[in-house]
C-alpha cells in the first residue's frame, strides 16, 4: 500500500448574521445550531436527536466552522457528517451534505451510509472472505454476496471517542479489535476533519495495527450541490481526471481489469452531466444501476484537483484533492424516497452522489490493483479535501 503523506447584498447579510450566530456554537457539544431560519437559508441538523445513548455509550453533537461561514455538523455516532453549509452564487447558504434530524434515521438508511466514516474496508470484498499470509478470513456478507463497507457492524455504526475538539477541527478515534468483523489485528484508526480557511472539508485518516491486516477507510458523504431537497443530481456537471475506471460484474465486484474510459459513459476526462448518459444501454451502467464504479484516478499529488463538480441551479463547485489511487462514483441509484431527510423532503432516487476516495474494491483479492496491507510499525495515514467555492 502506498503511503502517500501524504452575492445579492441581501444573501451576504444572511451569511454574516449566520456566522454570528453560529460563532457560540463552534467546535462545541451544542443544544441546537441556533441558525438563522428562512425560506432562502439552509439549516444544519438539530442536536437534538444526536444525544442518545447508544450501545451503552453517550453519543454527542458538534458543529464546526470557519471564519468564512463555512459550517458543519457532526456527530461521534460513527463518526458521521451530518450536513456543510457553503455559500451559492447568491450568497446564499445551502446544505450540500444529506442529512437527517436523529439517529434512528441513520439507523433506518443504514444500507445506504449517509455520511459515514467507513471501515475498516470500504467497498466490497468478493464473496466475503480473502487471504492474507497465507490465512483465509471469513467476513460477514452484508451485501450478497459479498461484503460491503467494513461488514455486519462497520465503523459507521459504533460510537467513537472525540479525542480534540477546536472551532474548526474536531478528531475521533475508534479501536477495532482484532478479529472484530472477522479482520486481523487490534486496529487504532482516527479520523479528523477540518474545516479550513480556503473553504475546504479537510478529511485525515490514521491508523496503526498489532498484526498485518487490510484497511481502506473513506467517508461516504453524499452531496447536492443545489442543497439537499433541490431535485436530482442529474444535471450536476462533472470533471474527473480519470482515464480508466475498474469495469465491475453484475455483484459490482471489480473485474480485475483497468479498461479506458474513452468512449463509453464513463468519460468524464471532460466536463459532463452526471444525467448525459446515466441511460444509455450499456453493460456497465446495467452491472452498477448507474454510475456505481470506481475511476482510476490518474497519476495525482494532493495539490491538484482530480475531481471538479458543480451544482447547475446553485453555482457551487466542488474539488477534490486525495491521496487515495481511486474514487467511486455512486449516482445515488438505491435512494428511495423512504426517509425524510433534514428540511423536510424525501431522499428520492438519484437526489444525491458521493464520491468515495479510496483504494479499490476486493484490492485484498486483486494482486494487481495497488495493496492495501498495513503491517504493525506502519502508519496508515491519507488525506481527502473537498473544496467549496461559487460562481
Ligand atoms: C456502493 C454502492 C452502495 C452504496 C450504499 C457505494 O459505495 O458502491 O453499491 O449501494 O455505497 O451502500
Amino acid at each position: 500500500m502506498k503511503f502517500t503523506f501524504n452575492r445579492s447584498f441581501v444573501g451576504f447579510l444572511a451569511v454574516c448574521i449566520l456566522s454570528l450566530a453560529a460563532c457560540n456554537n463552534a467546535g462545541k457539544k451544542t443544544s441546537g445550531t441556533s441558525l438563522m431560519t428562512d425560506s432562502t437559508t439552509a439549516t444544519l441538523p438539530p442536536a437534538k436527536g444526536f444525544e442518545q445513548i447508544i450501545d451503552g455509550k453517550q453519543t454527542h453533537y458538534y458543529i464546526l466552522k470557519n471564519k468564512n461561514g463555512l459550517q458543519a455538523a457532526f456527530t461521534d455516532y460513527g463518526a458521521h457528517i451530518l450536513g456543510l453549509l457553503t455559500p451559492d452564487k447568491n450568497g446564499r447558504l445551502k446544505d450540500v451534505i444529506i442529512g437527517f434530524d436523529s439517529i434512528g434515521d441513520y439507523k433506518k438508511t443504514m444500507s445506504a451510509y449517509y455520511g459515514a466514516t467507513i471501515g475498516r474496508y470500504g467497498n466490497r470484498i468478493a464473496k466475503g472472505h480473502f487471504v492474507l499470509d497465507g490465512r483465509r478470513y471469513d467476513l460477514f456478507i452484508n451485501n450478497k454476496p459479498n461484503t460491503l463497507h467494513g461488514g455486519k457492524k462497520g465503523f459507521n455504526d459504533v460510537v467513537w471517542d472525540t479525542k480534540q475538539v477546536t472551532d474548526s477541527t474536531i478528531t475521533f478515534t475508534y479501536l477495532s479489535k482484532d478479529m472484530e468483523e472477522g479482520y486481523p489485528g487490534n486496529l487504532q484508526c482516527q479520523v479528523t476533519y477540518e474545516l479550513t480557511p480556503d473553504n475546504a472539508l479537510k478529511i485525515s485518516y490514521e491508523a496503526t495495527t498489532d498484526k498485518n491486516t487490510v484497511v481502506n477507510m473513506t467517508n461516504h458523504s453524499y452531496f447536492n450541490l443545489n442543497g439537499i431537497g433541490n431535485g436530482t443530481i442529474l444535471n450536476h456537471v462533472v470533471q474527473f481526471k480519470a482515464a480508466n475506471y475498474t469495469p465491475i460484474d453484475p455483484t459490482s465486484i471489480p473485474t480485475g481489469q483497468i479498461a479506458p474510459v474513452a468512449g463509453t459513459p464513463f468519460d468524464f476526462t471532460k466536463p459532463a452531466t452526471i444525467g448525459s448518459r446515466i441511460d444509455e444501454k450499456n453493460e456497465q451502467l446495467k452491472n452498477g444501476g448507474g454510475y456505481d464504479h470506481n475511476f482510476v484516478l490518474d497519476p495525482h499529488d494532493i495539490n491538484t484537483p482530480v475531481a471538479t463538480i458543480t451544482g447547475d441551479k446553485s453555482g457551487i463547485e466542488m474539488q477534490i484533492f486525495t491521496a487515495e489511487p481511486g474514487l467511486q462514483f455512486y449516482s445515488g441509484n438505491f435512494m428511495n424516497g423512504k426517509t425524510t431527510m433534514h428540511g423536510g423532503a424525501t431522499d428520492e432516487y438519484r437526489t444525491g452522489f458521493a464520491v468515495e476516495t479510496q483504494h479499490y474494491p476486493d484490492s485484498p483479492n486483486k494482486p494487481q490493483f495497488p495493496s492495501t496491507e498495513l503491517k504493525p510499525g506502519q502508519v496508515y495515514k491519507t488525506v481527502t479535501i473537498y473544496k467549496f467555492s461559487a460562481k
